[in-house]
C-alpha cells in the first residue's frame, strides 16, 4: 500500500515513522508514506496556500488549488482521496478495514480555520477522529496510518489483531505478565490455576 500524506507541516511526521511497528512496516515495504508538501504546488508568487476567506470572517482557509494540483499530480484509478475534517464521517475499526483494501490513499490535512469548501468535490471520503477540534488534521492522519498499517499482513502477527477489542465486537480480555502480585493486586486466579478451557472462557 502506498499512502500520500497532503500537509504543510512533514516535520510532524519524523519521529512517527522512524519509530517501532510503523518503521518496520515501511522498511519491509508493506507501505510506502509519502509526506508531500502542498506549499510546493502553490502558483502563489509568495508561496501562500492560505487566504482571508469570502465574506468576511476570522482567520484564514486553506485554498483549493495548491491541494487540487497535488492531488491530482498523484492520484491513479484505483485511488482513495481522503479529507480529515472535524465534521466528516467518524473513523473507527471498521473503517480502517475498508482502508486497507486500497493500494493507494491521498490523505488530505486540512488546517488554519478550514479550508475551501471545493475542496470536498476531488475527495472520495471525509473523515473525523472524534468529537473535538484539532489544529490540523496531521494527528488524525497518524491514527489512520497506524490503525491500518498494523493490519497490513505481516505487519504485526494476524492473532494479534483478530481479537482486538473492535474487531469481533468484544472487549479485550484483562492481561498480566510476571510478577503474580504488584501493589497487592493478584493475577487473575484462573490464569495460574485454570485450565485451558477456563482460561478460554474467561477471555
Ligand atoms: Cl480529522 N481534523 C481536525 N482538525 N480536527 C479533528 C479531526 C480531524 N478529527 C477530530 N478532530
Amino acid at each position: 500500500m502506498k499512502i500520500d500524506i497532503l500537509t504543510i507541516f512533514p516535520e510532524m511526521f519524523d519521529g512517527f515513522l522512524n519509530t517501532s511497528i510503523i518503521k518496520r512496516a515501511i522498511e519491509k515495504k508493506l507501505v510506502e508514506i509519502n509526506i508531500v508538501n502542498f506549499r510546493d504546488f502553490t502558483l502563489d508568487p509568495h508561496g501562500k496556500v492560505d487566504d482571508t476567506p469570502y465574506g468576511g470572517g476570522r482567520g484564514m482557509v486553506l485554498m483549493v488549488q495548491p491541494i487540487y494540483d497535488a492531488v491530482m499530480s498523484l492520484k491513479k484509478d484505483n485511488t482513495k482521496v481522503i479529507l480529515l475534517t472535524p465534521d466528516g464521517e467518524p473513523y473507527n475499526q471498521k473503517k480502517a478495514y475498508e482502508l486497507k483494501k486500497y493500494e493507494h490513499l491521498i490523505i488530505i490535512c486540512g488546517h488554519y480555520e478550514g479550508f475551501d469548501d471545493r475542496i470536498r468535490s476531488i475527495v472520495d471520503i471525509e473523515l473525523s477522529i472524534g468529537d473535538y477540534v484539532l489544529t490540523g488534521g496531521e494527528i488524525a492522519s497518524l491514527v489512520i496510518i497506524d490503525s491500518v498499517t498494523r493490519l497490513l499482513n505481516d505487519a504485526i502477527r494476524k492473532e494479534s489483531w483478530e481479537d482486538d477489542s473492535f474487531s469481533n465486537g468484544l472487549l479485550e480480555y484483562p492481561q498480566y505478565k510476571r510478577t503474580l502480585s504488584y501493589l497487592g493486586k493478584e493475577v487473575h486466579f484462573v490464569l495460574t490455576n485454570g485450565t485451558t478451557k477456563d482460561i478460554r472462557e474467561f477471555r
